[in-house]
């Protein structure tokens, strides 16, 4: 155990995504790897009314990130074998669903805000996954210099 960290944090679901994809099988695993992989995909992210408020001025913003729960992961194992690859790898270097918090961030274009529902594009989500959290994707968020580790040879090629 780790000392003098909080061991359960609470979070609140502040919307829900809606997305073309029903269950996992509509995903084609090998768009995640691909730069844009899911940039022609649109979708809406419909915030609970309790938190509109907080999009005030989000309209500025082209890219959002978008903080979730991967409602529909099977257990947190720490050893998880990525689509199309032979050799287990730590679940820490890999976006798999399956983690111990079933957390997940994707960036998505901000295309058009009505109200609560934003509109967006490069949604690789499932319907009805809860958006824990939107920040805006700015260009301090582009790093030089992006190492990537053991996907360099394998899933970036496909
Ligand atoms: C590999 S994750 C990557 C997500 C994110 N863009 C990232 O890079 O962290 C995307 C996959 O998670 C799965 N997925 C999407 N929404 C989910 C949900 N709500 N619950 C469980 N799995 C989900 C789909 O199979 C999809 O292909």
């Amino acid at each position: 155990m780790v000392r003098n960290a909080p061991k359960n944090i609470k979070l609140k679901t502040i919307g829900v995504v809606h997305s073309p994809f029903h269950v996992r099988e509509d995903i084609d695993p090998r768009r995640n790897f691909r730069p844009n992989g899911f940039s022609d995909v649109r979708g809406e992210l419909e915030i609970d009314p309790a938190y509109a408020a907080g999009l005030k001025d989000i309209a500025g913003f082209s890219h959002l990130i978008v903080i979730f729960a991967f409602h529909k992961s099977g257990l947190g194992h720490l050893l998880v074998k990525p689509p199309f690859e032979s050799r287990r790898r730590g679940v820490f270097s890999t976006r798999s669903p399956h983690r111990p918090n079933p957390i997940g961030m994707t960036v998505v274009r901000l295309l058009g805000r009505r109200g609560n529902v934003l509109r967006v594009s490069g949604i690789d989500l499932l319907e009805g996954t809860p958006v824990l959290d939107i920040k805006p994707y700015t260009s301090r968020d582009s790093k030089r210099g992006v190492k990537h580790g053991w996907m360099r040879t394998s899933v970036l090629n496909r």
